[in-house]
């Protein structure tokens, strides 16, 4: 194939043809075209944009670079969630139980942190034994025998999506519409699903910082989904504060197991219970979001769901005696400080992306890729919008591998929190859904 020709095509802004976009995915996840050639598309993508039948060809192209999960015949619908990350963001671990018990299938294939984001994987590697590389063998047998499974990506998934993603990190190309939606989508097509729920993000810790920026990703990937057979919604969410009262892998465990024994904050189960309540419209399971939300209410009220995560664990060789020791003690870290209000007032404030880089500057998150993580330290107790406070209460408390990162961090993160003399309005934590 001409590749010269096509980056030049798509540099003077003229569409690519289907069949060449099929030629230029496989030739790439082949090695048979340079990552030069391939960063000068991409950088043309990135200004010239993809049109809706271009981006769903890359999209499939991407999806069929690599194993696409065949699943038996089963009554159960094949379902997921898909976040575009943010801090405190859990849902996926106690979803992924709710709607196993809701009589739905769950592939749920997760990934690790991004920039300050974190990520299902890393808050999982948290859990004494817990194994998130699977074989797909064993995530079909999982999915099947328990109705749920979250792993990472197999070495053999959408392989396409992983070196072009590794291209788009250093130059410059992230933050394109089309290439996030074929990206995003391609490994969730990869799953072989029925219905699929967005959560995409705007706010301060977002990848995308304005809802208007939000509503256009949106859009891109309910449009794609829904044309490539899979029944799709998106939630425009807020995430310029931080989502639960914790952030930090090993603290997110923590608060989603409180959330499946329903003693969880009250932000964390909204979008739990809205997340599963979409699912069971999309798959005609309800008619109204209300009673799909009362139904996945009564499912998470029930129990089920929390012995459904044990039998999950156990499934991807957790330690279950360590893992339930490990949740006894106040915190795993060396050290936990607090920061207190320095007056009486309501929390107008509590910055998620302040509250993300201290995370990650405690060594929750990674500077640089690969780099290892400390799955102890974090956020907790975090007072949010709309709160009242007394002069001395606790605002956060930080987890810490020791005394010097602990003061570091209550210096930088008193920054994330403004108190004022008036309740402040508080916006919703659902801004809109994509239909
Ligand atoms: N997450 C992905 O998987 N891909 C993107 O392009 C952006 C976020």
């Amino acid at each position: 194939m001409n590749f010269l020709a096509l980056i030049e095509a798509k540099r003077e802004g003229q569409p690519l043809a289907v069949g060449d976009i099929d030629a230029l995915i496989r030739e790439f996840t082949a090695g048979a075209i340079p990552d030069y050639q391939m960063a000068a598309l991409l950088m043309a993508i990135y200004f010239r944009g993809l049109d809706p039948a271009e981006t769903a060809a890359l999209t499939q192209a991407m999806r069929d670079s690599g194993d696409v999960l065949q699943f038996p015949d089963d009554p159960r619908p094949l379902v997921d969630k898909h976040s575009t990350g943010g801090i405190g963001d859990k849902v996926s671990l106690p979803l992924a139980p709710v709607l196993a018990c809701l009589g739905f299938r769950v592939p749920m294939i997760s990934g690790r942190g991004l920039g300050i984001t974190g990520g299902t994987l890393d808050k999982l590697d948290a859990i004494p034994g817990f194994q998130t590389r699977l074989p797909v063998k064993q995530i079909i047998r999982q999915v099947q025998a328990v109705g749920c499974v979250i792993c990472g990506q197999t070495d053999r998934m959408v392989p396409a999506d992983k070196k072009i993603y590794a291209l788009r990190d250093v130059t410059g190309t992230v933050p394109s519409i089309p290439l996030i939606t074929a990206s995003i989508l391609s490994k969730k097509l990869a799953e072989n699903l029925s219905a699929l729920v967005l959560d995409v993000k705007f706010g301060s810790a977002a990848f995308m910082p304005t809802r208007a920026a939000a509503r256009q990703l949106a859009r891109s990937m309910v449009t794609l989904g829904r044309q490539c057979g899979v029944n799709t919604r998106a939630m425009l969410t807020n995430m310029s504060t931080p989502l639960g009262r914790a952030a930090g892998n090993w603290l997110e465990v923590k608060e989603s197991v409180d959330c499946l024994e329903g003693r969880g904050p009250a932000d964390l189960e909204e979008l739990v219970l809205t997340s599963a309540a979409h699912l069971l419209v999309q798959t005609n399971r309800a008619k109204t979001l209300r009673t799909a939300q009362a139904m996945a209410g009564a499912c998470l009220a029930s129990g089920a769901p929390r012995q459904k995560w044990d039998e999950m664990l156990a499934a991807q060789g957790a330690d279950l005696a360590a893992f339930h020791r490990k949740l006894k003690p106040d915190t795993t870290a060396s050290m936990v400080v607090a920061l207190r209000a320095s007056r009486t007032g309501y929390v107008s404030r509590c910055d998620a992306r302040i509250i993300g880089e201290v995370i990650r500057e405690l060594g929750g998150g990674r500077q640089i890729r690969d780099a290892a993580i400390n799955h102890d330290v974090g956020v907790d107790q975090l007072v949010k919008p709309g709160e009242r406070v007394d002069h001395g209460a606790v605002l956060a408390r930080i987890h810490a591998a020791g005394a010097t990162p602990a003061e570091a961090a209550l210096a930088r993160i008193e920054r994330a929190f403004t108190l004022t003399a008036r309740r402040p309005k508080v916006a919703p934590l659902v801004a809109e859904t994509i239909l």
